[in-house]
Parts: structure tokens; sequence; C-alpha cells
């Protein structure tokens, strides 16, 4: 039996030594010295053993199981410290490591020039007002004194969404003035920035949808003085006090009269380049004196009301403040433009 003993030990040691999970090391606790474990069985066969025999062999069973308990309790310290070990490797953070680089979103570039603009308008007592993109007919056309025979009403220039045209995407900011004069008595003094969409195709310069800003003066007296002076002060703040503007006589069903207002070329300064086609002008937006017909039909007296409007290639004037030469790069997302401004 002492033989058996000491083969149970040595069997055991070799056991625990070569184990390294604490798994293991529980499942030779249970094998040796568990309830029904190998050294437990020879303490239970102590009855059959002379009294000689009996306290040596008691004696001798005692000592390898505490010998093994030892060795046990060290051995799973042992895994324990090395498990720990290997998490602090795995799981420890250099902070003097450099971060993650964080990229940060910028402007648009078309945002910043309508932040501009914004600011130039309501330090004149302007507000902003909004109109919807899907527009009746009846207010980008009808009460704009736009005839149903003008060339802008075709199929192949308007998005209409109803077969009977009454209903389509807005060709224009310009119906916000009539929403706006329907909706509040005179003074007025907007400006409207939004999409705008026409049947154009796509390249450098043409785009299905653009952006326009509307503006209206409503009041008593209004001048195309009044009208002059408040987009040269939109010029020289946009592009610098020096930029000369150049009002030239045009139609617009809805003013009376009109006019295209043109920047000296940005580019060439006036002397003629590509970019201006060699006119050494460039051409912003269009306005005029608001049409009698249209302040009537929106219930404003034109006896005793006066007012000019006028409406912004916000897209053109986005190009020439910052020297863009392609439309489609304002709509493209390629974070190398986008990144430059
Ligand atoms: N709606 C015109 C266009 O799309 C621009 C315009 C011209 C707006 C004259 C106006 C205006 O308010 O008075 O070309």
């Amino acid at each position: 039996m002492q033989q058996k003993l000491e083969q149970i030990k040595s069997e055991a040691m070799a056991a625990i030594k070569s184990a390294d999970t604490p798994e293991s090391i529980e499942a030779l606790r249970v094998k040796y010295l568990g309830k029904k474990g190998e050294i437990t069985s020879i303490l239970k066969q102590m009855g059959g053993l002379s009294a000689e025999e009996r306290p040596i062999i008691g004696a001798l069973t005692n000592e390898i199981r505490a010998e093994l308990e030892g060795i046990l309790a060290q051995k799973d310290a042992e895994i324990e410290a090395s498990v720990l070990q290997q998490r602090l490797v795995e799981e420890s953070l250099d902070v003097t490591e450099p971060g993650a680089e964080i990229k940060f979103g910028r402007q648009h570039p078309m945002s910043i020039v309508l932040d501009e603009v914004k600011d130039i308008f309501i330090g004149m007592g302007f507000q902003i007002a909004e109109g919807p993109e899907v527009e009746l007919s009846l207010y980008d056309f009808d009460k704009l004194n736009i005839p149903i025979t003008h060339p802008a009403r075709e199929w192949q220039d308007t998005f209409y969404i109803a077969e009977d045209e009454s209903v389509h995407l807005r060709c224009q900011t310009s119906p916000v003035q009539i929403r706006m004069m329907e909706a509040q008595k005179p003074p007025l003094r907007i400006i409207s920035p939004g999409r705008v969409y026409r049947k154009d195709e796509v390249d450098a310069s043409h785009s299905p949808m653009f952006h326009q800003i509307e503006g209206l003066v409503v009041d008593r007296g209004v001048t195309m003085g009044d009208l002059k002076g408040t987009l040269n002060l939109l010029v020289s703040k946009i592009y610098g006090s020096d930029t000369k503007t150049r009002f030239r006589p045009h139609n617009f069903p809805y003013t009376e009269p009109s006019c295209e207002v043109d920047v000296q070329c940005v580019v060439c300064g006036g002397t003629g380049c590509k970019t201006c086609g060699y006119e050494g002008w460039l051409e912003l937006l269009g306005a005029g004196m608001v049409h009698h017909k249209v302040l009537s039909g929106c219930g404003i007296d034109p006896d005793e009301y006066s007012g000019f409007a006028f409406g912004i290639g916000a897209d053109r004037m986005t190009m020439l403040r910052f020297g863009i030469d392609d439309l489609r790069l304002l709509f493209e997302n390629d974070m190398r433009f986008l990144g430059q401004f």
C-alpha cells in the first residue's frame, strides 16, 4: 500500500506540474483529493490494515495529502499570476501614443457665401423667408405675370408633377415673393434662399438643380435708386469695395423696369479673359421694380406702394467669390475640393 501511495504521489506531482489552467488544477484536485479521489479511497481502505501498519500508512497518507494540497495551491497561484500578467500586457494602454486623428468637417463654400449674404441683408433689416420647392404653377408663373405662352412654362424646361401642369418643381425662388405679399402687409423686406429646378443638362455651368437667393422690398416710395444702392452694397461686401457693377436693361414679366446686374470680372479685373468670355463682365442677378400687376394681384395697391425685387444666382455668386470654374465641383462632395475652404 505504501508503494501504491508513492506511485499516486509521483503521478499527481507530474500532472500538477504540467497543468496550465485553473480548470485543469481543479480537475486534479477532484481526481486526487476529492470525495471519490484516489487518496481518499486509500484512507477508506485503512480498516483492512493491521494495527502496526495503520498509523504508518495513515501518517504517510496525510503527509502526501498535505503535500499535494500545498503544491496544488502553489500552482493555482502561479497560474492566476500568469493569467493576470497576460491580461496586463494585452490590455495595457500607452498614453504617450498619439491618438487617432479626428477629421473635422468644414462649411461648404455655398454655405459660407450664403451666411455672408444673410448677414449683410439682416444688417439692412431684411428677414429670411422660405417657400416650398414643389410649387403651384399659379405662384411660380401666373401670379408673377408669366403668361401661358412663355417658354419657361414648356414641358422641356419645367419638371411638372401634375399632368394638368398645375404643380411643378419651382424653376425660380420668385414665387416666395407672392407668398410673402399675400401673407403680410407692407413694409416688406425679405430674402429667400433655396433650391430651384430646370430641365438642364449637367455641364460646367448648368445643373438641373441649382440655387437662387430671392429678394423683395415693398414700401411707400421705394425707387430704382434703392435697388441700386442695396445691390451695390451687397457686391462691395462680397467681392470688395472697389468691384464695379453694371446695370443692363432686361425684361422680366414680373418687374418693370427690369435689369440684369453684372460684376466686373473678378478674375481679370475687367480686361477680358476666358472666365468672362472676354467681356470683362459676369452676370450675377436679375432685378427690377415689382410690376404693378403683381402688386395688385397680391392685394397691394400699386398707387400707394412700390417695391423692388431681385434673384441672385447663388451658385454663380459662390463660384465668383472663390474662383471656382466648374459648377459640378459644388455638388460632387469631393473632400479634396471641399477641404480647401
Ligand atoms: N427669377 C429670375 C430668374 O430666375 C431672377 C429674377 C429677376 C428675380 C428679376 C427677380 C427679379 O425677383 O425681379 O432668372
